[in-house]
This record gives structure tokens, sequence and C-alpha cells, in this order.
């Protein structure tokens, strides 16, 4: 697989730096580069959640005998997200080689001690079924990006559409199965854990999944040391995408109604994910509880 570096990887409309006003007065070459190194993240995530996530909580589904009606299915949702994480990687190996010697993951840092937190919460799928929901609104992202980066794959890296593309095949289907998983694991918990779950999932989602924040910022600093000349622009860089929360443009692009319309109808019909919903719509995000590195 030859990567083509003269073109976008994924559409600049993914991107963070694209919603500030910093972007536009960016030269062809610095917008290029940091598209491309969004985009090693943009897979780094896929690798994260269809690595870890999808696996252990069907591990735990697996072990379920009252949920054997739904084994064969987790098993092709399984073993298709083992598949596609390392088509994923694939493209990262290949696109920054030096990156990803010793890990799939250059830019998201996830300790050993994280990951065992998030695998041991994740195992326990009857405490804490929230991660259904997570998984449920990846599915949804991912079919939105696979079908935006087809529409836009004249101006994108032809083996990065060629990915979503196959991506999208597969993923058709497993918005289904999640969704029959959650009518037991979610819908007929009681009130109390129900309310805990959707308050940590309004954690994690705004914490790690919204602004530009560890990760991120381990992109500008990649991109900034390859174009010294733009130093300057970290603080600056720092306070727009500390504003983010509060452009409702990026939202948008990161959970909109467009990009997530099934996760949607459903939350506004459950009173439990109201708040969050309410926090994504009104930007009402405690800025102050967002920490930077400087
Ligand atoms: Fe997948
Ligand atoms: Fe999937």
């Amino acid at each position: 697989m030859i990567i083509d570096k003269t073109k976008f990887f994924i559409p600049e409309k993914f991107t963070p730096l694209y919603y500030t006003p910093i972007y536009e007065h960016l030269e062809c070459k610095h917008k290029l580069r940091y598209n491309q190194l969004n985009a090693l993240l943009f897979n780094e995530q896929f690798i994260f959640f269809e690595s870890t996530t999808c696996q252990t909580v069907a591990n735990a589904i697996l072990k379920k005998p009252e949920l054997e009606w739904s084994h064969d299915d987790v098993k092709t949702f399984q073993s298709e997200e083992e598949t596609h994480w390392k088509w994923f990687h694939a493209l990262n190996v290949n696109a920054e080689s030096t990156f990803y010697k010793e890990s799939p993951f250059h830019f998201i840092e996830v300790s050993p001690k994280q990951l065992k937190t998030w695998n041991a919460l994740t195992r326990r799928i009857d405490y804490f079924p929230l991660f259904l929901w997570i998984i449920y609104m990846q599915e949804e992202r991912a079919l939105y990006y696979a079908n935006t980066m087809i529409q836009d794959s004249q101006d994108l890296e032809p083996n990065y559409v060629s990915v979503q593309k196959k991506h999208l095949d597969d993923e058709e289907s497993h918005s289904d199965i999640i969704s029959k998983l959650l009518e037991i694991l979610w819908y007929k918990k009681n009130k109390l854990i129900r309310t805990v779950n959707a308050k940590l999932f309004s954690w994690i989602i705004l914490e790690f999944f919204l602004l530009p924040k560890r990760s991120g910022m381990k992109i500008i600093d990649q991109w900034l040391a390859e174009f010294t000349e733009l130093k300057y622009l970290r603080s600056d860089i720092l306070c727009h995408f500390k504003k983010l929360s509060a452009n409702m443009d990026f939202v948008a692009s990161l959970y909109g109604k467009d990009v997530i319309p099934n996760t949607w109808d459903r939350f506004c019909q459950l009173p439990e994910f109201k708040p969050f919903l309410n926090k994504l719509t009104e930007h009402d995000y405690e800025l102050s509880k967002v920490s930077y590195s400087s």
C-alpha cells in the first residue's frame, strides 16, 4: 500500500483547527500535514474502540447464557471489529511507520492502569451498560464518517477512502445487534442504574471525546515541530481549542443530529440522557474543568 501524501486523508471538517479562525490563514502545506496527522488519530480512535471496548463487551455478553440468542451475531460483530482495527492500523503504519513501531497508539495516551480500569468497567456490562451506548454511538459515527469520505473521495487519499468503504459494508449490521442488546441491558434496568450510567456516559464523552485536549495537543505539538515557523501560534490554538465546546458547528461535527440521528432520537426519549443533550446543545460544559498542558 503506497499512501499518496499529496492528498488530504480525511475531510477538513473532521479536524478541530478547521473550526477556529486560525485555519483559513494557513498555507496549503500546513493544512495538508495537519489533516494527515489528525487522520492518524482518527484511525487510532477506531483502533482503540474496536480492539478494546468492542472486544471486551462482546466477551462479557458471550459469557451470559441468558443472552445466548445474540451469541452468533455477537461473535460475527467481534470478529469483524478484530479485522477492522487491523485495517486502520495498516493505514497508519503505511502513512507514518516510525510512529507505530511499538504500539498502534502514538497520539492516544492510555496508561496500562487506565486501560485496566477501562477494561474492568467494560467487562461488567450488567453494571455499566453505558458502554453499549458508547458502541452504538460510535457505530453511527463510523457510518457517517464512511459515507462522508465516500462522497468526498475525489479530494481524499484513495487508500483511506477504500478502507472506509470496506468498513461501511460491515458496520451497517452492527447497530442492529447492539440495539437488541440495549433492549435487555438498558431498557430493562432500573432508574438508578440508568441515571448513574447516563451520568458516567456524559462525563466520558465530554472529558475524553469532545475537545481536542491530550491527543489533540500532541498533534499540534508534532505539527509545530515540523513547521517551526508556526510555533508562535501555539498559545492561540490552545485558547481557541478551549472555546470549541461553545462552537456549535464543531460540536455538531462530532455529535450532531446529522452524525448520530438514531442516538439522538433514542436519547430524546430517555430522560436520563437529557442532561447530556443539554450540555451538547446549550454548551454549558464547564470550561473551568478543561485541563490543557502548556
Ligand atoms: Fe468496525
Ligand atoms: Fe462496528
